[in-house]
């Protein structure tokens, strides 16, 4: 690996193996997404406890402060909306020029395996990595499975986690699942757990990061069930403790009660 990626990939990963990804890309196909309507002013208290940001180029120059040092993922690929006929017709939005002007730490690029679209967006990803590992940039594949969130287990997931390390993402993100280490196992490359919808509770959110840390993810790409929950701050402080601090999911949930109060 040359020291451009070695660099970049150390920004992203802690010396520890771990990392927390923290995505305000949303918007790019649901646009003003509840709580992220001003996405500047969602995540200033959260930046501390994050160690990078997913985010779309639209949203890096209106909202961020440019001297900040937090690694940025660029969000690069889109082109449909929720509105729209299919999610997973998404082609690649940004170029490489415009990847290196932003100073981008890593992309980020959906797939759709399994979908009428599977083709164009594994295509995709492979123009990108084509262009991205000539300046040492990291691609990050996101398997994304549109609106059919019951695609999320483990044969599946194994499936696009595999296909996207081939192709050569150096990180992927997936969906925490029942047997997550199947998906894990079957990975070369790491993977980084999304959050998907807002859960439930808390604890269940803390439970499945630390089952899927337990079984071989480095970390996540977390983002609504932060920035949505009442307390985003309680919340993200807990999550670092267990993605960083190796704390119970138990543990992570007396964090947060103790500091919601604060
Ligand atoms: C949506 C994404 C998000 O980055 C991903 O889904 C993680 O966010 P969340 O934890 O809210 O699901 O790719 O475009």
């Amino acid at each position: 690996m040359d020291w451009g990626m070695k660099n970049r990939m150390s920004q992203l990963i802690q010396p520890d193996g771990h990392c927390f990804f923290m995505p305000i890309d949303h918007g790019y196909f649901q646009g003003p997404t509840t709580c992220l309507e001003k996405p500047g002013e969602t995540i200033a208290p959260l930046l501390p406890y994050c160690d990078a940001l997913f985010v779309t180029r639209g949203v890096l120059r209106s909202s961020l402060n440019p001297e900040s040092s937090k690694p940025i993922i660029l969000r690069v690929s889109g082109g449909t909306s929720v509105i729209g006929k299919d999610l997973a017709n998404e082609g690649i939005t940004t170029s490489i020029d415009e990847i290196l002007r932003l100073n981008a730490c890593a992309v980020g690029i959906s797939i759709f395996v399994g979908s009428d679209y599977e083709r164009e967006s594994l295509l995709n990803l492979s123009e990108l990595v084509n262009q991205c590992e000539d300046y040492g940039i990291p691609v990050m594949a996101v398997t994304a499975v549109g609106k059919e969130l019951e695609k999320r287990d483990a044969r599946y997931l194994g499936l696009c986690c595999r296909i996207a390390a081939e192709l050569g993402a150096r990180v992927v993100k997936t969906y925490w699942c029942e047997d997550f280490d199947q998906v894990t196992n079957g990975c070369p490359v790491p993977v980084v757990m999304a959050g998907g919808p807002k859960c439930e509770t808390e604890l269940e959110v803390f439970e499945f990061v630390y089952d899927g840390l337990q079984k071989g993810a480095i970390g996540v790409n977390l983002g609504r069930n932060v920035w949505q929950n009442p307390y985003p701050t309680a919340m993200a402080k807990a999550l670092r403790s267990v993605i960083h601090e190796n704390k119970t999911a138990g543990e992570a949930f007396e964090l947060f009660n103790s500091e919601k109060n604060k």
